[in-house]
């Protein structure tokens, strides 16, 4: 592995800044290897590169754009006269240079998807400042009207960086392997509080005109797609002593209730992986059109109200977030062809985090969930599907991916080693690569080796025993894969098998059951269920009724799939009020397979639903539903 030299790249402080003030920014190397290449990225970093970004905006909602300047810091080779930057769709008013003359800049062509790259002839200028707005429909900003948030009274705002939306609201080279410091100052209207996935210095301040200013840094270099703000009628509560949580009035008293195990995730992902390097994990509570479950921002974790499901049992998305904490944010994959480092990782992170913060029980039933999710892809693409593998093949697309792969597969293969290695030398291996890799980009290649010079050592017989190239780069299950515990629902998979037999239902046992039992039980029903017998099994088990959305949607689901005319009116009212894409197209993908009964509900709802959406959901059911937007 290469790393840019120093010497070639200017990195010292002298060189790299204008003023000096900035000399003592931690500044991340970039990998150089094609295996790291992001071909998403119009970036050279090889050439120049940014190192910091200061941003200075304001967020327009009338306008529905976000405006203002950024200031880069550059690194770059010497003699470098150009930098290149990511953009799709932003305006660029102008680009000066420190003393504020102006630099001449070329915005190239636009490639679908990737934006235009804007070449900026910088000369012996390291800082530049670009004077810009975010174009109209910006993928990363979602803004909502009040009638989509819970108070009802307030406008809401929030960003969605990842995969490469962040072009759209910040002139920075956007590409994962391109670490950056960062700093920003956020004007908005007085009612409304901002926040950002960075620490906030100080109180707001009025700058009049009814609007009031936030400031935010991060000193430890991030990805550039981690950079995230929101706006809205947000309230926060204290935790624990470095947590705590946003949300609108409506929702905090809710979401801090669900989220009172926090402190304890935190220790527990601490006692397993090291310290907790970001000084504070705060959380916001997004209003439901949030297209993910969460979104790990630095700091600042974004949810989906969806999780609240009264009795802590869907908080596991809270592990999952906190763990990108280690995997992710503080070891980032350079390329998205690597998705599984992150995912996959903390997959298997949030399981041990589950552990010791839940029990055997639902960790073990997590993974039994999670393996039969993996069993069950492969068996549908074909073990030597190449979209099977955990680093994306030549030839796929990498922000196409089957995420039961990158997450689920990924956990299974550390799982695996794990059980081959034994934990007592496995898990300060992997809290020994975060250390090591801290704060840096990082790949495939780089994770294997790292393995083999500081676990496996020379021992051959290990070496083969773990089969790390045929998890990694192979296609399908390895041979050698540590199989979930059977048992671990056995007295819910009994009760199915019951049910399939001969219709038997106990309302009692499901009353009983965990949220994972339940979600067993609904996607172990037969495929094909009468009217009569949904009718009864809604009566019985109130399924209509739950107010747990994964248990609701495995109903919905169920309902659809045999054109059970009584659930329709629910979907669309589930569909109205939810954004979250992971329920929301497989809903539309059910009705659009249910042919002439399922695909005109499918529109309607759709004509209705489509403007609530978030770019990323709409983007998806567009594509199914064959809508041009
Ligand atoms: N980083 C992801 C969300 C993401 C991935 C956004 C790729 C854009 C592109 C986040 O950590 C995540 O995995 N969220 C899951 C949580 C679940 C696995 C517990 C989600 O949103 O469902
Ligand atoms: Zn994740």
């Amino acid at each position: 592995m290469r790393l840019l030299a120093p010497a070639a790249l200017c990195l010292t402080a002298a060189c790299t800044t204008v003023g000096g003030e900035q000399a003592d920014r931690m500044i991340s190397p970039v990998l150089t290897t094609a295996e790291a290449r992001d071909e998403y990225t119009f970036a050279r970093p090889e050439i120049a590169r940014v190192t910091h970004v200061d941003l200075d905006l304001a967020l327009d909602f009338r306008a529905q754009t976000v405006g203002g300047t950024a200031t880069l810091d550059i690194a770059a080779a010497s003699g470098a006269q150009e930098i290149i930057l990511d953009s799709r769709g932003l305006q660029i008013s102008g680009i000066t240079a420190p003393g504020g003359s102006q630099i001449p800049f070329t915005v190239g062509e636009t490639i679908a998807g990737k934006g235009e790259p804007v070449t900026v002839r910088i000369g012996d200028a390291r800082q530049i400042t670009v004077n810009y707005t975010s174009g109209a429909g910006a993928d990363a900003l979602q803004w909502l009207a009040p009638q989509q948030t819970a108070g009802g009274e307030h406008p809401f705002m929030f960003s969605q960086g990842q995969a490469i939306n962040n072009r759209t609201w910040i002139p920075t080279q956007d590409s994962p392997g391109i670490r950056q410091t960062w700093h920003a100052r956020v004007t908005a209207p007085a009612t409304l509080d901002v926040v950002m996935s960075g620490i906030r210095q100080g109180d707001a301040q009025d700058v009049g005109g009814g609007r009031r200013a936030f400031t935010f840094t991060m000193d430890q270099p991030v990805a550039p797609y981690l950079i995230a703000v929101a706006a809205g009628d947000i309230d926060f509560r204290p935790l624990g002593p470095r947590s705590g949580v946003w949300a609108e009035p409506a929702t905090l008293d809710r979401a801090a209730a669900e989220l009172v195990d926090t402190e304890a995730m935190i220790d527990a992902a601490e006692g397993l992986y090291g310290d907790y390097r970001w000084g504070r994990y705060d959380m916001i509570v997004l209003p439901p059109s949030f297209p993910y479950g969460g979104m790990e921002n630095p700091v600042m974790t974004f949810l989906t109200p969806t999780f609240i499901a009264g009795d802590r049992s869907l908080t596991g998305l809270v592990a999952h977030e906190l763990a990108h904490s280690w995997s992710g944010n503080l070891v980032t994959y350079a390329s998205w062809r690597d998705g599984w480092l992150n995912e996959g990782v903390t997959s298997y992170l949030e399981n041990r985090i589950s552990e010791v913060v839940f029990g055997d029980t639902r960790a073990g039933q997590e993974r039994a969930l999670s393996y039969a999710g993996v069993v069950e892809a492969v068996e549908e693409l074909g073990a030597n599907a190449p979209g099977t593998a955990l680093r994306t093949p030549d030839g796929l697309d990498p922000l196409d991916y089957n995420s039961t792969i990158t997450y689920d597969k990924g956990a299974l293969f550390l799982h695996t080693a794990e059980s081959i290695v034994g934990r007592d030398r496995f898990d300060p291996w992997l809290r020994s690569w975060f250390d090591r890799h801290a704060f840096q980009p990082a790949t495939s290649a780089m994770f294997l080796a790292d393995l083999r010079e500081n676990l496996i050592g020379g021992d051959a017989a290990l070496e083969q025993r773990l089969m790390l190239d045929q998890w990694v780069y192979g296609t399908g299950i390895p041979a050698n894969v540590a199989r979930a515990d059977d048992q671990a629902f056995a007295a819910v998979d009994a009760a199915a098998r019951a049910y399939g037999a001969d219709r038997t239902l106990d309302a009692q046992a499901w009353t009983g059951w965990s949220a994972a039992e339940q979600m067993r039980f609904l996607q172990t029903l037969p495929q094909t269920i009468s009217a009569e017998e949904l009718a009864r099994l809604d009566r019985t088990l109130n399924l209509s009724a739950t107010g747990n959305t994964e248990v609701k949607f495995l109903w919905l689901q169920a309902g659809l799939r045999n054109r059970y005319q009584p659930v329709v009116p629910q979907a669309e009212a589930f569909l109205a009020s939810v954004g979250r894409n992971k329920f929301v197209e497989p809903l539309f993908r059910t009705l659009t397979e249910q042919g002439e009964w399922g695909q005109p509900i499918a529109r309607r709802i759709y004509d209705r639903t489509r403007p609530t959406y978030h770019s990323f959901t709409r983007g998806k059911v567009d594509r199914l539903l064959g809508v041009t937007g």
